[in-house]
Formats: C-alpha cells, structure tokens, sequence
C-alpha cells in the first residue's frame, strides 16, 4: 500500500526512480511523484494524478541528469487523489515521502501555528513537523527527523531529503516496510525489494524504530534513541523474469498460469513421498513441542484468511484431538478472546506486511502463544517476528488479486497439519492420501489450466453483462466458494457472494431471479448428492446455474457445465478454484475493467 522509492548515487536518479515505481505501482496508484535534486540542491519536483504513466510523460518533459531523489506512488487514505495530495510533501527546503498513517496529525496540525498546508494529508503535517527541528538546515535533517518521529503515534515508512544536502537521503520506519539496496557508487531505498531487483542484490531490511541517514557510499542506521545498529546485509532472491509479464498481456493471467512451478517451489524439500511423509523445517517445534499442540488459530485477512478456513477443514480430517479456529485478523486484533494453553498460532500473509495480520501476531505474541509464519514474501515484517515459519516460496505476487499465494498457503498449512499428526502418531494410512494429493497437485494443477482455459473463456464472456453471482459449496468447497466470489468481486466489480450450499434455504435462496447466475462447485464424494439436490432447488427457481464438477456422470440441465478431469480427489476443491480464478480473469477482461490494478483496492494492506 503506497510505495516508497529514492536514490543517491553516480547515476540518473529520474530513471531509477521511476522504473521503481512502476514496480511498485501495484501497491498503490491513484497518483505519484518524485523531486530530485542536483549537487546545488536545485530541485525538480514532478507530480501526477493517476497512474505512473502520468507521471512518466510530465517526465518526459523535464528531463534531468539530478543524481539523488525519493519517489512515491499512492494509495489515498487521508484526502483525494490528486496532485496536491501526492507527495513528495514540501516543507521548506525538505521533500518527504510517507506511507502508513498519522494517527495523531490533527493534534500535530493544531500545535504547528505558523504552518501553511497545501494538501489534506497527514504527511505534509509531518513533513512541516521535521521541518520545524531543521531550523534551515541548522540542526542536522536525521535528528530533525528523529525529534519529529519521537512525536508521532502511528506507522510510517519515510524518506526524507534536503535541499541543504541532497547527497543524503534519511529514512526511517514503524510498521510500514523499507529497504536499503546496496550498489556500486549508490545507495537505493523502497518500500518493498521488488524495486531494487536488477539494481542490487545486496539489501539491509530496516526495522522499526530505526533511522538511516544514507549517502551514495554509506549507510548510518540508528534507534529513534540514538543507539548505533549494526546494519546485516541480505541478499535479494528474486530475479528479473519473476517481476515481468514473460508474455502474458496480464500479471494476474501470468500468476494464474505459473501455479504448477509455484506449487513445486511449495513442496521443494518437503514431502517424502517414498515413506508418506511431509517436513518442514521452518516452523521449528520439536516433536514434543508438536505432540503437546491441542488448539491451532489460524489468523489472515482476504484471501490468506480464505486459504486459512480452507486448510483448517483438512487439518480437521485427520487431527482429531485439535481444534482450529480461523479468525479475521482486523477483528481477532480487538477481541478478548481466550486462548488456551498448548495453542499454536498460524500467521498467514502473502506479503507479510499486513497491518492488522501483523498486529494479531504481536497480540497473540504477548499471550506467550508460539506463531508461526505462512509467508510468502522474505524478509517481510511477519516473517521476522513470527518465532518460526514456513515460506510459501510462490515468487512476487504482482496483480493485487492474489491466486497462486492462496494456493500454496492452503497447501503449506496442511503439510504443518500433517506435521502435528505424524508427531501425534496419526496412523500413515490415515495420512497418506493427503501426502500423496499434495505430491501430485502440481501436475494435476497443471492438466487442469490447460483443460478448462478455453471453456472458462468462453463462459466467462457469456455472462459479461451480469452484475449479480453468487458461488455455492458444501465442505471444503465452501470456503473454496467464498475465495471464488472475493476474486470475482475485487476485479471484476460483479457483487458476488458465497454460501454454504445446506445455508441457500435459509435465505439467500430468495435472491435467485434474472440477475444473478450462480456458481455450484460440486466435487466428487460423500456430500456429492446433498449439493446436486441443492442445484435442484436452485434451478427449479430459474436459477442460471454453472456447474464445476469433476463426476463425468453429472447430468442436470444447468446452463453451463464446466468439467474437472482429475484423479485427485481430497483436494479437487483447490482445482475448482484454478476455474474460479480464470473465470474472474476473463469476466475482468471481458468487461474492460483494469484487471492488475482494480479500483480503490493496493497490494499489502499495510495500514489499518
Ligand atoms: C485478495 C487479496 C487480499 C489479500 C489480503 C491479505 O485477492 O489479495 O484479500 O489476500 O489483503 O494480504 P496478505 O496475504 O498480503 O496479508
């Protein structure tokens, strides 16, 4: 959510600039800009409403050969998009650039009298704030700063550069992510690697509470109490193709489509499929420590805590002596919930920023409840503070609607499942169908994008015009359900919802008519006869019903059948969801609408 981009060095600051924040768009992008400065502090300040492309062509007509500057893509929380509220935010002769949320800006606000604003937003009071500790450059721009943050309650990640020194840039951060690249005769800041990888492969990720004062050939971190930190350099793994379209006219057809290679890089290492068995090294417990484990919370929000309801019904299917809780991270943050002794908590975040998922953690944390992390992105917050973790290992996720991540989440969290069962002595026959779906998900995954793409495609523009849907399942393919619906929703805008099917007479079968079309995941198995009478009912009120089954048998005459040709049958409902992916995709598209970037929404929520 918003990205942070700056630079100092011996090359064009402008083009680093802004092919980072073009990486960094997803996060956010209702408008953008940049300052940069040359050796005389001369600056040149660029900003857009709209999408970097706005900013790039007023760019394009103010090309500079500055060597140091900061940049910024937003996403609005405190006034409009538009280009008075785009930072970078001036103060005198500082620029700054801000992610996270002010809590306290209006108390700010109030107690900088002589103080002109020019945007609604809680940054510019912060950057007149710093400004008010800089006395024209008198005082030195890191302690301006740290005296400034000392004041603040809230969370930020923040560049800061001066027109007094444009050799030095000051960042700074609390619950809002930033990295500092290490290059060759250049130092380079954003709010997520994604920006740096091609630039840099040496990376410092800062923590909360620090502040780095960095030139092109040094970085100066300290706590906001002035104790010096000894900086660990890490290193970037991710390459270039992993942050590109590879073809694909779409990030999120692309994520969709490379989920059979995620999946692998999921299960890499970790199941035996000669004895039965899965490991996972990161989480950290011993077998004792597993043995003892009575309750499992499962925390995340959207989708990861979609996956988290999915995965808690297969753990409960062979851990019978557990109870799993999936809670909504935003809610679970303020309730008073009890939690008892021998409780392990899940952490689930793609990105591993998530504001409330990382607040959770820290509450839960407090309680003395071990966490373990299911993250994807390394390095994140939450993969630091969890006490241990398993990566989902999928690569960047760049399209905000997140698909391959929810994939390998469920799939992670079960093989942690698995791992409690084995320490708990769960009979191998017991546990081994599910290690034996896990080891050929990947290329069941595969068969079935490969299958079902065009029949998706074409369905999908059947029903373009429809604004209504709702998405119905039994057992595991009801929380399946409620991803489909979120998908189709966030990007295509149609008000999509899910109901468990056994749910549809307790009320919302009385929404069926003309504007709804309704999706029915039907897998295979034992409630396969209670959800196709429930299609029954949905079609003897005119409902238009699609049906995703994998019974080559099923025979009702819904309007559109789309089949499943798998030999999986515990984890059919995760392939039915590939369906649900490309069919939010092509409804996306058919309509017109901006399918990576939808409106209102950015990738990693990371204020509350
Ligand atoms: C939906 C989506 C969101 C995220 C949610 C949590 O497609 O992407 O619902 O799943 O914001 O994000 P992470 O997993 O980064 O914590």
């Amino acid at each position: 959510m918003c990205g942070i981009v700056g630079y100092v060095g011996g090359k064009n600051a402008q083009d680093f600039l802004i092919s980072g924040l073009k990486r960094l768009e997803y996060r956010g992008y209702d408008s953008a800009g940049i300052i940069t400065m040359d050796e005389e502090g001369k600056d040149t300040l660029i900003k857009a409403k709209g999408k970097i492309s706005e900013l790039e062509e007023r760019l394009a007509k103010n090309k500079r050969d500055d060597k140091a500057g900061i940049g910024h893509t937003r996403w609005a929380t405190h006034g409009e998009p538009s280009e008075a509220n785009a930072h970078p935010h001036q103060a005198g002769d500082i620029f700054l650039v801000h992610n996270g949320i002010i809590e306290n800006y209006k108390e700010l606000k109030a107690q900088l009298k002589n103080a002109e604003f020019k945007s609604e937003t809680d940054s510019e009071v912060l950057a007149k704030l710093i400004e008010s500790f800089y006395h024209d450059g008198r005082y030195p721009l890191t302690n301006a700063v740290v005296q400034a943050l000392k004041l603040v309650k809230g969370t930020y990640g923040i560049a800061v550069i001066s027109r007094k020194n444009p050799e030095e840039i000051v960042v700074a951060r609390l619950g809002s992510p930033l990295v500092i690249g290490i290059g060759h005769d250049e130092t380079l800041v954003a709010s997520d690697a994604s920006a740096l990888v091609g630039h840099t492969k040496r990376a410092i990720y800062l923590n909360d509470g620090e502040v780095a004062t960095i030139t092109r050939n040094s970085v100066e971190i300290k706590t906001l109490n002035a104790e010096p930190v000894s900086a660990k350099v890490e290193e970037i793994e991710t390459n270039l193709s992993a942050i590109q379209k590879n073809g694909y006219e779409h990030f999120l057809l692309k994520e969709i489509m490379e989920q059979p290679e995620s999946l692998i890089e999921t299960l890499r290492g970790r199941v035996n499929l000669h004895e039965g068995t899965v490991k996972l090294g990161g989480p950290g417990l011993s077998e004792t420590e597993l043995r003892k484990i009575k309750h499992l919370i499962i925390v995340g929000c959207g989708t990861a805590y979609n996956a988290g309801v999915l995965a808690g019904y297969y753990i409960e299917q062979f851990t019978p002596e557990i109870t799993i809780e999936t809670v909504i991270a935003s809610e679970y943050r303020y309730r008073q919930a009890y939690i008892p002794e021998d409780s392990v908590a899940l952490i689930v975040s793609q990105s591993g920023e998530t504001a409330d998922t990382l607040a959770c953690l820290r509450e839960i944390k407090k309680k003395g409840i071990k966490t373990i992390g299911i993250v994807n992105t390394i390095g994140s917050t939450i993969a630091r503070e969890v006490d241990g973790g398993t990566y989902v290992h999928v690569g960047p996720e760049i399209s905000v609607a997140s698909t391959k991540a929810f994939t390998s989440q469920v799939i992670a969290m079960v093989m942690f499942g698995l791992t409690i069962a084995q320490a708990k002595g769960v009979k191998k026959t017991v546990l081994q169908p599910y290690v034996k779906e896990i080891a050929k998900l990947p290329e069941e995954v595969r068969n079935v994008l490969e299958l079902v793409h065009e029949d998706v495609k074409k369905i999908a523009n059947k029903y373009k015009d429809y604004d209504h849907a709702i998405y119905l399942g039994r057992d595991t393919a009801y929380p399946t359900a409620i991803e489909g619906a979120l998908k189709l929703k966030e990007i295509s805008y149609v008000d999509a919802n899910a109901y468990a099917f056994g749910e549809l007479k307790h009320g919302p079968l009385a929404l069926i008519d003309d504007r709804f079309f309704e999706i029915a995941l039907i897998p295979k198995g034992e409630l396969y006869e209670k959800a196709v009478s429930n299609v029954q009912e949905v079609l003897a009120r005119n409902g238009k019903v699609i049906a995703v089954t994998n019974d080559d048998k099923f025979d009702l005459s819904v309007a559109d059948v789309i089949r499943i040709q798998t030999s999986l049958e515990i984890l059919t409902p995760l392939l039915m969801n590939l369906v649900s992916q490309l069919f939010a995709y092509y409804m996306t598209v058919a309509k017109g609408n901006n399918v990576d970037q939808p409106r209102n929404l950015a990738k990693s929520v990371t204020v509350e």
